[in-house]
C-alpha cells in the first residue's frame, strides 16, 4: 500500500472514497467542507432509510453519482464514543480498506476527523495503519493469475491521511511508521503460515529464520542439524521427525541490542515448529488433518518479531527458539509405547504420537533454560484441539505460575487487542500425565486436555519464569471474525510480543 500524509483541504482533493466516521448523535453531519450540502444531506437521508444507526463497526458504501472529485463515501459507524482507541482506529482501517476492495477502487482518503479525535494522534495512527495493512493481506502466491498484471487492478493502493494541524504531521509519520512495520511482521507470520507444508518444511524453516540476520539487523541464527541435535541429547524432538523424509532442524535466533544496559535482560520465544501434523501412526482423521500445515504458526509468530526487531531499537536481548519438525507415519516414525528422553534427560512415554508438539517443546524449552539462562521463558503452540474446546477460535489460553508476567502479558495483548483468557496451571492433574514406565507421559485424557498439556511443559522450564500460550484457536481463522483478520493465518501473537517487548 502507497500512503501519503496531506495538509491540504479536503476540499481540494480527488479519490474514488472518503472514509468518515458517523456518529450516533441527534443531527449527524457528513460531507462537511467537500461535498455540496445537498448531497450531504441526500446521504444522510439515504442513510436512514437503510437504517443505519452508527453502531460501532456498522459500515456503509454509498456511490455520489454525478460528484466530481469524490465518488464514493465509506461511513463506518462509531457509536458514541468522540476519542478513539487504538483498537477502533485499527477496526475502522480494516473496515474501510475491506469495503473499498469490495468496491475495487485505488484510493481512498480517511476524514482527517478520524485522527483528530484519536486519544493519542501517534497510537490511532499506527491502529489504522494496521487495519488497512492487515485487513487488505490477500496470499496470492499460489495463484496462476498473480504473475500477470490483471489481477493487481482491482485492490486499493493508495490511502491518504489529511491533516490540516503542521504540528500533529510528525505524531503521524510516527504511527504511520510503527504500523507498517508491526503490519510487516504480522503478515510475514500468515504467509508462513498459509504457504502448503511442501513448501513449509523444517528446512524452508530454517531459511526464513537465517534471512532475518545478518549485518546490519543486529539478529544472529544458528541452524543445529539433526547430529547437532544428537549431541545435546534432544532425542524426543528427534523422534518426533524420524517418519519424515526432511531432517529436523533447531533454529536460534538472537536478537543482540546495538546500546547495553546494564541490567538487560534476557527474554526466550518458543514457538511450536511442526510443519506438518499428521498425528504420526497415531493418525489424524482426514477432517482433523486438512489444516495442520498451520502447526509451526507459533514460530512464524517468533520470526515475525524478529522481522519487526531490527528497527524498534529495543534493550533487551530476544532468543527465538524453535525445533523444525515433520510429524509423519512411516517405517520408521516413532511408536506408541515408545520411550524417548528429552535434552535434560527426562524420558517421556509416548502414548500418543499426536501429543507431538509437547515432545518438541519439551526439548526447545530445556534448551531455552538451560543453555541460555533467559529472564524469561514465553512459548507460543498450537498445541490443543482442546483449547478450542474450551475459548472456542478466537482466544488463546495462558498458563503460567509467574504473576509478574502473566500480568506483562495480559496487558500487552491488552493494547494489541488480541484476546487471551488465562487458565489454571492446577498442580493435582500433574497425577493424569505420570507414567508407569517413564518419568512422564504425553497425554494425560480428554478433561482438562489444555492444562495437562501444559503442565507437561512445565516439566521442562527448570524454575525459569515461564509462560505457555496456547494459540491453537486464533492462529488461523476460517471466519472474519475479526476485521483485521483475512481467511487464512492470522499471525496472533506478533503484535502481543512487539508491546511485551517494548514495555520491558
Ligand atoms: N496440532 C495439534 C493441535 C491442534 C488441533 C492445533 C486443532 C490446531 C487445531 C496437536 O498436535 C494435537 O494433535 N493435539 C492432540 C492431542 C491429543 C492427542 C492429546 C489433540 O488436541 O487432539
Ligand atoms: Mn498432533
Ligand atoms: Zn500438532
Amino acid at each position: 500500500m502507497r500512503f501519503e500524509i496531506t495538509g491540504e483541504a479536503l476540499e481540494s482533493l480527488s479519490a474514488d472514497a472518503v472514509v468518515e466516521g458517523l456518529y450516533q448523535e441527534d443531527e449527524p453531519k457528513i460531507g462537511e467542507g467537500y461535498l455540496p450540502p445537498e448531497l450531504g444531506k441526500a446521504v444522510l437521508s439515504e442513510l436512514k432509510r437503510r437504517q443505519f444507526d452508527s453502531k460501532e463497526g456498522e459500515v456503509c458504501v454509498l456511490p455520489l453519482l454525478g460528484n466530481k472529485k469524490i465518488k464514493y463515501l465509506i461511513v463506518v459507524g462509531v457509536g458514541k464514543k468522540r476519542n478513539y482507541e487504538q483498537d477502533q482506529l485499527r477496526s475502522i482501517g480494516a473496515k474501510a480498506v475491506k469495503a473499498a476492495n469490495g468496491i475495487k477502487i485505488k484510493k481512498l482518503i480517511f476524514h482527517p476527523d478520524l485522527i483528530k479525535r484519536a486519544k493519542d494522534v501517534a497510537e490511532g495512527v499506527q491502529g489504522l495503519t494496521e487495519g488497512v495493512e492487515l485487513g487488505s493481506y490477500n496470499f496470492s502466491s499460489y495463484k496462476k493469475h498473480t504473475a500477470q498484471e490483471g489481477a493487481k487492478k482491482h485492490k486499493l493502493e493508495d490511502v491518504v491521511f489529511v491533516s490540516l494541524d503542521r504540528q500533529i504531521k510528525s505524531k503521524i509519520e510516527k504511527g504511520l511508521e510503527t504500523g507498517k512495520m508491526a503490519s510487516e511482521a504480522v503478515c510475514l507470520a500468515r504467509d508462513l503460515v498459509n504457504t502448503p507444508s511442501m513448501d513449509m518444511h523444517p528446512d524452508q524453516m530454517a531459511f526464513v529464520a537465517q534471512s532475518l540476520a545478518g549485518r546490519g539487523t543486529g539478529i544472529t541464527c544458528k541452524v543445529i542439524d539433526k547430529t547437532g541435535m544428537e549431541k545435546l541429547g534432544m532425542r524426543a524432538s528427534i523422534a518426533v521427525g524420524q517418519g519424515s523424509v526432511f531432517e529436523t532442524k533447531l533454529i536460534h535466533l538472537v536478537y543482540h541490542p546495538a546500546t547495553k544496559k546494564k541490567d538487560l535482560k534476557k527474554i526466550a520465544l518458543v514457538g511450536k515448529a511442526v510443519t506438518f501434523d499428521s498425528g504420526g501412526l497415531s493418525l489424524k482423521s482426514a477432517e482433523h488433518m486438512i489444516d495442520m500445515k498451520i502447526d509451526m504458526a507459533g514460530a512464524a509468530s517468533v520470526l515475525g518479531v524478529f522481522k519487526a526487531l531490527p528497527h524498534l531499537n529495543l534493550n533487551v536481548e530476544v532468543h527465538g527458539v524453535f525445533i523444525a519438525v515433520e510429524n509423519m507415519p512411516s517405517g520408521s516414525a516413532y511408536r506408541p509405547g515408545d520411550v524417548v528422553s528429552a535434552m535434560d534427560g527426562t524420558t517421556i512415554e509416548v502414548e500418543n504420537t499426536d501429543a507431538e508438539g509437547r515432545i518438541t517443546l519439551a526439548d526447545a524449552i530445556a534448551y531455552s533454560a538451560l543453555k541460555i539462562k533467559p529472564d524469561a521463558i514465553i512459548d507460543l503452540a498450537t498445541l490443543t484441539g482442546a483449547v478450542i474446546i474450551a475459548l472456542g477460535s478466537d482466544v488463546t489460553a495462558l498458563l503460567s505460575s509467574n504473576k509478574e508476567l502473566k500480568s506483562a502479558l495480559i496487558n500487552a495483548a491488552n493494547s494489541a487487542h488480541e484476546s487471551m483468557w488465562e487458565l489454571p496451571l492446577y498442580q493435582p492433574y500433574k497425577d493424569l500425565i505420570k507414567s508407569k514406565i517413564a518419568d512422564v507421559k504425553n497425554v494425560g485424557g480428554r478433561p482438562g486436555g489444555v492444562i495437562t498439556a501444559a503442565l507437561f511443559l512445565e516439566k521442562f522450564t527448570h524454575n525459569i519464569p515461564w509462560a505457555h500460550l496456547d494459540i491453537a484457536g486464533p492462529s488461523y481463522c476460517e471466519k472474519e471474525t475479526r476485521p483485521e483478520w483475512v481467511i487464512g493465518g492470522t499471525g496472533w501473537g506478533v503484535r502481543l510480543l512487539l508491546n511485551y517487548l517494548k514495555n520491558l
